[in-house]
């Protein structure tokens, strides 16, 4: 059972797992680019619960460790402190943003596989892509309440993923396997179980950004059960890799 939760990448995502990790009684420990101190805000929020540290010290310090920044930035995540860990892969393409990464763009890859070669001695488990980072928040849900939402998962070893399955049971979630690494363009950007299940509609038109930005922090989240998860799982036909950024984000 996690214990503590190791984060490399404290930003939207992770410090919406780190809320929820929290509120189910774990410990985390908080990192980011530009170093601990600048996590002193969050960590006193979060209470006694929790540190911020450096990536490595946080990859050392967690039972199980999230990878959540930019895939721009996967070839710093520090493979040696992560060795022999369990890593939770929230990330997504975005050409405009990570720039062009062939082996994604011809398919040979999933951005999960990619992140997997660097980390070659972790046991990868994608988890926590498909949802924004709001509706994580507002959906979780306790186990076998009627509104509980079901998350993919997808992974090569059959171990790290009872964990991670493990994990989103005390976050809030029930899980959904997707398959194996290679299986997870399933659910990359652009595939029907991507974020727009949880959040539907679209951004009122002609509205200013702080009118948009309320629509979508005030936006309930829809719950989304497992079989419906996997219906759009199954339904996934393979495109072309990496999403597009919505105006304004
Ligand atoms: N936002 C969402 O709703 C959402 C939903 C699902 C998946 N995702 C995916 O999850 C990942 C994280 O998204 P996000 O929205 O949470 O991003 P974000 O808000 O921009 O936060 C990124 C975090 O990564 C840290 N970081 C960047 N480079 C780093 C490095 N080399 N070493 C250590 N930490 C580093 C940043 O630290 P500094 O601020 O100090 O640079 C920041 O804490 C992305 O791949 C994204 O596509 C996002």
């Amino acid at each position: 059972m996690t214990k503590t939760l190791g984060l490399i990448g404290t930003g939207m995502i992770g410090g919406t797992l780190a809320r929820l990790a929290v509120a189910a009684g774990l410990n985390v420990v908080l990192s980011n680019s530009r170093g601990p101190e600048t996590l002193a805000d969050l960590v006193t929020e979060l209470g006694g619960q929790a540190r911020a540290a450096t990536p490595a010290a946080a990859a050392e310090a967690g039972d199980l460790v999230v990878a959540t920044v930019p895939l721009h930035a996967y070839e710093q995540l520090p493979a040696a402190a992560l060795a022999g860990k369990i890593v939770i892969d929230t990330m997504n393409y975005y050409p405009e943003r990570d720039g062009r990464i062939a082996e994604l763009d011809s398919d040979e890859l999933t951005s999960s596989a990619l992140v997997q070669r660097h980390l070659a001695g972790s046991r990868l488990v994608k988890a926590f892509n498909n949802i924004d980072f709001h509706r994580l928040s507002t959906s979780a849900r306790p186990a076998g309440a009627a509104d509980r939402s079901a998350l993919p998962i997808a992974g090569d070893d059959p171990a790290a993923k009872a964990e991670v399955i493990a994990l989103l049971d005390a976050l809030g979630y029930d899980a959904v396997d997707t398959g194996s690494l290679a299986d997870s363009w399933r659910v990359e950007p652009g595939t029907p179980v991507y974020v727009q299940p949880y959040f539907p509609g679209q951004t009122p038109e002609g509205v200013g950004q702080d009118e948009a930005f309320r629509w979508f922090f005030e936006t309930p989240g829809v719950p989304v059960p497992a079989a419906q998860v996997k219906e759009l799982i199954d339904s996934a036909v393979r495109g072309v890799a990496g999403g597009k950024l919505l105006p304004g984000a």
